[in-house]
Formats: C-alpha cells, sequence, structure tokens
C-alpha cells in the first residue's frame, strides 16, 4: 500500500467512527424522548396531571417492593404487595445533591368525593442521593389502606430536587407509621414552595383497592396519636 493509500484508508477510518458515535448518540437521545413520552402519557392519562402535580416529571422513578412488585405508570397492585417500603431509585446527577420524596394518595376517601385530597404516605426530605435511609423521615412510610368499597385510588411517589442543598425541617410536622396526624388534607405543594423545593425529577404511581390487608392497617393507623 502507498503512503497515500494508507493516509485516505485512516480518514476513511475516522470518518466511520464519528459517523457510528453520532448515530449511537442519536439512538440515545431517541430513548430518553421516548421514555419522557411514556411518562408525560402516564401522568395525563391517570390524570395525576393536574389533580396532583402541575407537569409530568421527566423521569420516572424506579419503585419496587420486598413482594417482587413494581410500581409502573398506575399499574393495579394489591395492599398486600405494597405494604412494606419499597426501594425507590432515580437518576443522581451530582452525588452531593439533597432530595425530597411524598408518596400521597388523591383519591381519598374516594376519587369521586376526594375531601380528604391527598393523604400522605411517606414525607423524607434530606435524602442524600438517593439514600433514603439516610434521609429525614417526616411522616413515616405506610402501605395502602383504601376502604372497602371506594375503588381504585392512586398512589403517587415525587421525587423533587433541593436546590438549596440540605434543609432546616425542623418546623416540618412528623408522624409515626402508627398514626393519621398530619396525614389528611396534606398539601405536599405547600412543602414544595416553604422549602424552595423544585424541579419535579422522578415519579411514579400505582393504584390499589382494598384486600384483606385493609383492616390491619386502619387498625395500625389508630393504635397511636404521635
Ligand atoms: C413502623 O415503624 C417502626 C419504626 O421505624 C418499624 O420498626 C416497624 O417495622 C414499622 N411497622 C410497620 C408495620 O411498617
Amino acid at each position: 500500500m502507498s503512503m497515500r493509500t494508507c493516509k485516505m484508508s485512516q480518514v476513511v477510518v475516522i470518518a466511520l467512527a464519528v459517523l457510528l458515535q453520532q448515530f449511537t448518540a442519536g439512538l440515545c437521545s431517541e430513548e430518553t424522548r421516548s421514555e419522557m413520552a411514556d411518562v408525560q402519557k402516564a401522568f395525563t392519562d391517570h390524570e395525576v396531571v393536574p389533580d396532583v402535580v402541575d407537569a409530568a416529571p421527566t423521569e420516572l422513578a424506579k419503585v419496587s417492593y420486598p413482594s417482587g412488585v413494581s410500581a409502573n405508570g398506575g399499574n393495579e397492585l394489591t395492599p398486600t404487595q405494597v405494604k412494606d417500603q419499597p426501594q425507590i431509585e432515580w437518576t443522581v446527577d451530582d452525588p452531593s445533591s439533597y432530595y425530597t420524596l411524598f408518596m400521597v394518595d388523591p383519591d381519598a376517601p374516594n376519587r369521586a368525593e376526594p375531601k380528604f385530597r391527598s393523604v400522605c404516605h411517606w414525607f423524607v426530605g434530606n435524602i442524600p442521593g438517593t439514600r433514603i435511609a439516610e434521609g429525614d423521615h417526616r411522616i413515616a412510610f405506610v402501605g395502602s389502606g383504601p376502604p372497602q368499597g371506594s375503588g381504585l385510588h392512586r398512589y403517587i411517589f415525587l421525587v423533587y430536587k433541593q436546590p438549596a442543598g440540605k434543609l432546616d425541617l425542623s418546623d416540618a410536622p412528623r408522624t409515626s407509621n402508627r398514626s393519621r396526624n398530619n396525614r389528611l388534607n396534606f398539601q405536599h405543594k405547600s412543602f414544595v414552595e416553604r422549602y424552595g423545593l423544585g424541579p419535579l425529577v422522578a415519579g411514579n404511581f400505582y393504584r390499589a383497592q382494598f384486600d384483606d390487608y385493609v383492616p390491619s392497617l386502619h387498625a395500625q393507623l389508630s393504635s397511636r396519636t404521635e
């Protein structure tokens, strides 16, 4: 091979590599775009937008339960399947970021007349990255307890970034997993405002209706007042 042909083939190889890279980068952003479209669609189809938030998050949080089930954009799960605290994952852009997590049921006592909108099932602030166990658990996790005959309720997870870093949450309510205190008519948006939270980086939701685990959850929630 002459020197000239060799140089030319090098140029061709480099050009092909650049093309391939652009092609795969294009594929990845297509994928991100279609995942974003799925999140939008799930949140609007099930009217989480506008009942709970004004706009869908960009990312579907990964919500997996010890029982083996996962929340997935409004799928139906049973209270028995979701009785224990789930693991939640989302994309952390900067490992030093803190996040706030809310889990709410806007359909209490039922979706047609939601006079308790929303019931708070979980409220954790100052979560370093996705390490929820290390966050400040203000309102302890409880599973789903939709009353008998009240139909399907939506259970929604919302993860907000804390742009100002770690917050002083000493004046936020604190409730154990044995009490209904501070849970009814919980307005997560007022905390978003009060603590300057945002943006809503990730979310997800499932739906559930009564099953025979619900009476034991209701008994647990009536056992204490704090
Ligand atoms: C309630 O919270 C306590 C303290 O964090 C925990 O040990 C217990 O397992 C929880 N109970 C239920 C039923 O989730």
